[in-house]
């Protein structure tokens, strides 16, 4: 299936935190094949911590249970990193750490050496006095004096997903939206920045580029700044773009925008930061083993989850949002991305940021595959790989959409050195791959 590219254009705590639920702030971690437990906190459930037994830097995931965060988690854990997850399982389910514990296992298995740690804490990241108490215990005890100098810790990198995600709830209760994604967000970067943490890799949104996307082309980062800024265009004109945020229509896509803006802010506030906004496209697909999946809490809106239904005859048709797009089929095109690339674009942003080649202390990157792909092509290409039709029903456009959203990727190419590897056909496999696992 080809690339595909439009007909014509068209047009201290700054914030309260929740009085939330306090579990656990012991690690729950899974002996490996190659690991000893080893006992070092109390009387918890889950009492058991196999850390020291490994090189002692982590990575801190946010929401590292749920669809982009377990991914990712796989794949820091893959490259060799120590994770601590934190989710309140809010929108992820708890055996998500159980298969990351057997890919994590089975990765390492018959490999020299010990397999990398994951502890786990279940708790709101909002959380600030117990997050607190978890980081302390990833502090260098020996260089920490309050006198001289700045906290070193353990953990020398944060990914941010722990954020609430969908469109229609953040229009019906916006102020749920902004504490916990604006709000905890700032919360949370006063309590790594005591504790000396300044890398930090946030889960953003081509949704920042509101109706700007839609003008045809693939959308570059320069269309959505947060200090004016000065750039040649494909065609060679010099340009100059202002801040601001641009047609954005719901209260989700405003939190990313302003988590943006501050993260700005502070970097350039204090340079030692260095701070890396990730604008995901459309991601889709699962992990090749079929292990480990998309498994949204409540009503799936996105389109691959729906497709999936209709195939599996859970829906009669799949509803398109409009077929009168100034598109080459009339349907929305949109740039799917396969969530393991979109999982290794964290690796590969976070290892360039504590390797020192991000050279501004914040950068936006698009992660997206640079091609699109229509609602029809998506449904065509489920139904190539299945051998199943997947029945449909065209209505009326979904308020707030775009007819056109495409990442230009190229800032990702040159200078995070990374790349899409998988295609639409893909996660298309992949995702019957974890059907036909899950039936047996
Ligand atoms: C949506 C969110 C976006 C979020 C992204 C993350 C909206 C308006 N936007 O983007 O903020 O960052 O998910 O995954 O919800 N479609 C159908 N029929 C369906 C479902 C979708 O035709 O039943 C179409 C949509 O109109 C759209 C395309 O499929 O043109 C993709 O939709 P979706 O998966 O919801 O993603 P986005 O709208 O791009």
């Amino acid at each position: 299936m080809d690339c595909f590219y439009p007909t014509s254009r068209s047009v201290p705590s700054l914030c309260s935190s929740p009085s939330s639920s306090s579990r656990s702030s012991s690690p729950s971690s899974a002996k490996t094949p190659a690991t000893e437990r080893s006992v070092i906190f109390g009387d918890h459930d889950l009492p058991f911590f196999d850390s020291l037994l490994h090189d002692d830097r982590y990575i801190l995931v946010l929401g590292g249970l749920g669809y982009i965060g377990g991914h990712t988690t796989v794949e820091l854990l893959k490259a060799g990193y120590n994770v601590i997850v934190i989710d309140n399982l809010s929108n992820s389910y708890r055996d998500v750490l159980d298969r990351i514990h057997l890919l994590r296992d089975r990765y390492y298995q018959g490999k020299a050496g010990a397999a990398p740690a994951l502890d786990f804490y279940d708790i709101d990241y909002q959380d600030i006095p117990t997050m607190e108490s978890i980081i302390e215990k990833y502090d260098r005890p020996s260089t920490w004096d309050s006198e001289h100098g700045p906290r070193r810790s353990k953990i020398t990198g944060v990914i941010h997903f722990a954020a609430f995600k969908s469109v229609e709830e953040s229009i019906a209760n916006p102020l749920r939206y902004y504490s916990n994604n604006v709000c905890g967000m700032v919360d949370l970067l006063g309590l790594l920045g005591d504790h000396g943490i300044k890398t930090f890799i946030f889960s953003s949104s081509a949704t920042v580029y509101g109706t700007l996307a839609n003008s045809g082309k693939p959308i570059r980062e320069e269309f959505c700044v947060h200090k004016p800024e000065t750039f040649e265009d494909e065609d060679g004109v010099v340009q100059t773009q202002e801040t601001g945020s641009t047609g954005i229509t719901n209260p989700y896509g405003r939190t990313k925008w302003m988590c943006e803006a501050i993260l700005s802010d502070l970097a350039a506030a204090d340079p030692d930061w260095t701070i890396v906004a990730l604008r995901y496209f459309n991601p889709v697909g699962c992990d090749e083993s079929g292990i480990l999946t998309e498994e949204p809490k409540g009503k799936p809106s996105n389109l691959m989850p729906l497709v999936v239904k209709t195939m599996q005859g859970e829906m009669e048709a799949l509803q398109v949002f409009g077929a009168n797009w100034e598109t080459k089929d009339g349907t929305a095109v949109r740039d799917f991305i396969h969530v393991s690339d979109l999982a290794r674009g964290h690796i590969t942003a976070l290892t360039s940021a504590n390797e020192g080649r991000i050279h501004q202390p914040f950068r936006t990157f698009n992660l997206g595959t640079g091609c699109g792909h229509s609602v029809r092509e998506v449904v065509d290409a489920m139904e190539t790989a299945s051998s199943k039709k997947i029945a449909t029903r065209v209505v009326g456009r979904r308020e707030g959409d775009v007819g056109y959203c495409v990442a230009r990727a190229t800032r990702a190419h040159e200078e995070l050195r990374w790349k899409t590897e998988k295609s639409l056909k893909d996660c298309c496999v992949d995702i019957l791959n974890c059907l036909k696992l899950r039936s047996h």
